[in-house]
């Protein structure tokens, strides 16, 4: 949600976008049907497994001024498509250019973010501050309601005082509007650049 709101945000400012959504190959299993399956799915990403995405359209290889690289934190690392993304199309498209990485997470990002800069920068890429969205929730609700919620454990919701504490998993209305007017400064940036 909050990734639509900000290029509206773009979009409404008048910058044109174009967007490419990384398709695994293999789609990934979510909610995780057993508490095993969730930890082998930890561990590896915490080892930054790569899960092998299709091809990308010609139109990402065109000469955009800005590539919003974006995706969720999984294991304080990139998630597997966009880990296979930087292995095989990093240079190509995001070679040279101004990459905005734009992440969704729990809590955790900064390991995520360097993985991102540390990769481009071998290709001269001008990797900005990243856009972050947290769950803005409290701990230790936050980790349990996401847990809870990998396992696909929704029944929790049915609870008044465990709603109290966790009213829904992911991002807030008023992150949706924060997300729009970080759109809108972006390209206001981006405009400038290109008139000055
Ligand atoms: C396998 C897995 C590992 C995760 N590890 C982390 C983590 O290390 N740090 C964090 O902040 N969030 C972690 N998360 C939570 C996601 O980053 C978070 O739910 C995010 O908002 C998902 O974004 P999406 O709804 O756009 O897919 C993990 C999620 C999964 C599925």
């Amino acid at each position: 949600m909050q990734l639509k709101k900000f290029i509206a945000g773009l979009e409404g400012a008048g910058v044109e976008t174009t967007q490419e959504r990384l398709e695994p190959i293999t789609p990934y299993e979510f909610p995780f049907r057993t508490n095993l399956r969730l930890a082998v799915a930890m561990v590896t990403t915490f080892f930054q497994r790569r899960m092998p995405i299709k091809p990308v359209a010609a139109h990402c290889f065109d000469s955009w001024d800005c590539i919003i690289l974006a995706g969720p934190t999984w294991s304080y690392n990139p998630s597997g498509p966009v880990l296979d993304f930087l292995d095989r199309y990093g240079k190509d498209v995001c070679g040279g250019r101004l990459v905005v990485p734009f992440i969704s997470c729990r809590s955790y990002w900064q390991l995520h973010y360097w993985t991102i800069k540390k990769c481009l920068g071998q290709y001269n890429s001008k990797v900005e501050k990243p856009v972050v969205f947290t769950h803005p929730v409290k701990e230790p609700w936050r980790s349990i309601g996401l847990l809870l919620t990998l396992r696909g454990k929704f029944a929790w919701q049915k609870y008044a005082w465990l709603r109290k504490h966790y009213p829904k998993y992911g991002h807030s209305e008023e992150q949706g509007v924060d997300a729009m007017a970080k759109g809108r400064q972006l390209a206001e940036k981006l405009l400038n650049n290109a008139t000055g």
